[in-house]
């Protein structure tokens, strides 16, 4: 019932953002947890893409920062301006401002507390988290060579809008790397948007099979991270919001009626 409800509401922008606020807000208000980096349902790389060199310690949330990197690593970010569009907890921005080096990484989020947590958690000087709107960011047109946005335009209230806000801010030729899902329905409409975004496409995939790999991989941790966060009458809900093997996420991208895709795309020079 209560799915139905939420299913017919998100039809509309307000509802949309209304909800995503919320939630990300009262996430990182109500769990803190300082190792806790990542929201994404992670990667598994196909064999012919280049393994990713730790150092140090095997991070907690390998696969969640696999997506991250596999993304990045598909154009060049040394010395660049880059710009993270629903940075989350900062896991992301945080592997990526130090292991490709950009001149300066930018994370912004609509939640204010989700910002303050990942700048008090990933304090380095060429990274610095900000609160806005995909749909009006808040920099200068022209200004950044790579645009990353990881599982978050579902939740816009106006795709379109956020399209337009990347292609304004981006100076001419760079990139927007963004990778989501929809349902089989819905994905032919993130498509058109796309094309009609004024950016060109290069770089189109699905990689449904590589987010269900990650899902199987990291179930066991997954869930013990859930047992030791959540509140014991939150942890049912919790579960199927953070994908769990046989939660509705991962049967629905496993069946094939919810698709995940990654693309490359450039603004004209
Ligand atoms: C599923 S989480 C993914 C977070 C991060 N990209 C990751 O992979 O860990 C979606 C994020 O998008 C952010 N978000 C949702 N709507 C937004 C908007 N209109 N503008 C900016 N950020 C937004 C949320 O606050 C949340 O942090």
């Amino acid at each position: 019932m209560l799915r139905h409800i939420m299913f017919a509401l998100k039809r509309f922008a307000w509802f949309k953002r209304l909800n995503a606020k919320i939630t990300y807000e009262l996430l990182a208000k109500h769990i803190p947890a300082e190792d806790w980096h990542f929201m994404n349902y992670g990667y598994i790389p196909n064999a012919d893409e280049s393994r990713m060199e730790l150092t140090g310690e095997k991070p907690v949330q390998l696969y969640p920062l696999q997506m991250y990197h596999h993304l990045a690593a598909l154009e060049p970010m040394e010395g660049k301006q880059v710009l993270e569009v629903g940075s989350g907890r900062g896991g992301g921005a945080r592997h990526i401002s130090q292991y490709f080096k950009p001149a300066f990484y930018t994370g912004l989020d609509l939640a204010q507390h989700a910002v303050d947590l990942a700048n008090k958690i990933h304090p380095f000087p060429n990274l610095k988290f900000i609160q806005g709107s995909a749909e009006a960011i808040p920099l200068p047109d022209c200004s950044i060579d790579v645009v990353i946005n990881v599982e978050s335009c579902h939740a816009y209230g106006l795709v379109d809008k956020f399209l337009s806000e990347v292609r304004r801010v981006l100076k001419p030729g760079g990139y927007l790397l963004l990778v989501d899902f929809r349902s089989d329905n819905t994905m032919p409409v993130l498509l058109k948007q796309l094309q009609d975004s004024g950016l060109t496409m290069i770089r189109e995939e699905n990689i449904s099979q590589n987010v269900i790999r990650s899902i199987e991989a990291e179930d066991a941790s997954k869930r013990e991270r859930i047992r030791l966060l959540i509140p014991p009458k939150w942890q049912k809900l919790f579960s199927e919001f953070a994908g769990v093997v046989g939660s509705r996420f991962y049967l629905t991208l496993q069946e094939g009626s919810r698709q995940y895709y990654r693309f490359v795309l450039q603004k004209p020079a």
